[in-house]
């Protein structure tokens, strides 16, 4: 493989197009994180610098040139029930929304779902905490920015060892089995995926277009490489989709310095509108 320099100048388009396009702010000590994540898309694309990568991903109108970016540049580490927490705390909502119910209608947003364990986790939760789970309407919106974990979301695929930590009845209820040559892998039953509506939506860029209120918004480990002004506009935005009391759920490193007087703050980075 060659081995392509960045220059300064460089970095600085990159640096201002992914702040405009995503929102992430790139410091000057990111250059070596994307020259060495990026060279290999260089390659590939046979691109011989980082100024004629840079004309192909403007001139991309699919936007998949900029999600593969985004991905090589962030992470998309996810997990099923991960922040242990904030899924206990839940569990004592849970009767407080079912109480507030006339129709027996649940709508959540997943903002940032990756690879989508988190919005089949919402699922699994439901499923095991409400009895009569299957009378209920319920429809998961589940949103990324990047094309390649949607794709992996919508599949509904999953290693044995991504399982393993889930106890055996939800297991058992919530994938199938499936082996291959490459050996066993665990896939989320038809009953619980088609609740899920993956899309493709850039948070920061991609118009508002949410008419309806959401029960819950879940946007956890999404935020952290916005800047404030970024993250400011975008928590006043699920503002206005989260009714009188729902709750908006962030990553445990994750907290609100604004927006005080409509979001208080209960605990494990949930936030409860006012
Ligand atoms: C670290 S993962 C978090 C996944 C999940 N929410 C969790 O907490 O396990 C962050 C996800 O946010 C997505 N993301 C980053 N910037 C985004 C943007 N501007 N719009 C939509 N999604 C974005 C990334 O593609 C990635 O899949």
């Amino acid at each position: 493989m060659v081995e392509i320099e960045l220059k300064p100048e460089e970095f600085d388009l990159f640096r201002r197009y992914i702040y405009e396009q995503v929102g992430i702010s790139l410091s000057a000590q990111k250059t070596t994180l994307i020259k060495g994540r990026l060279n290999k898309r260089l390659n590939q694309l046979n691109l011989g610098s980082f100024r004629e990568y840079y004309d192909y991903l403007i001139s991309d109108e699919s936007g998949e040139e900029l999600s593969l970016f985004v991905s090589a540049i962030s992470t998309n580490v996810t997990s099923f029930f991960r922040e242990g927490a904030q899924w206990k705390w839940l569990e004592g909502y849970l009767p407080q929304i079912i109480a507030s119910k006339r129709e027996k209608k649940i709508r959540i947003w997943s903002a940032g779902c990756s690879s989508g364990e988190e919005p089949y986790t919402i699922l699994m939760f439901l499923q095991h905490h409400l009895s009569d789970f299957e009378s209920w309407d319920i429809k998961i919106l589940a949103t990324d920015i990047s094309h390649k974990v949607l794709t992996k979301a919508i599949a509904g695929e999953y290693e044995a060892k991504q399982v393993e930590s889930l106890s055996k009845e939800i297991v058992a209820r919530s994938f199938e089995k499936a082996r291959t040559n490459e050996g066993t892998y665990y896939r989320i039953v038809p009953r619980l995926r088609e609740k899920v509506m993956f899309r493709l939506y850039n948070l920061v860029t991609d118009p508002f277009f949410f008419k309806n209120s959401f029960d819950m918004v879940f946007c956890r480990n999404v935020m952290i490489y916005f800047d404030d002004p970024t993250r400011h506009e975008l928590i006043g935005r699920f503002t206005t989709v989260l009714p009188k009391g729902a709750p908006l759920f962030l990553g445990s490193s994750e907290s609100l310095t604004s927006h005080r007087d409509t979001l208080k703050l209960l605990g494990s980075s949930i936030y409860q509108r006012l």
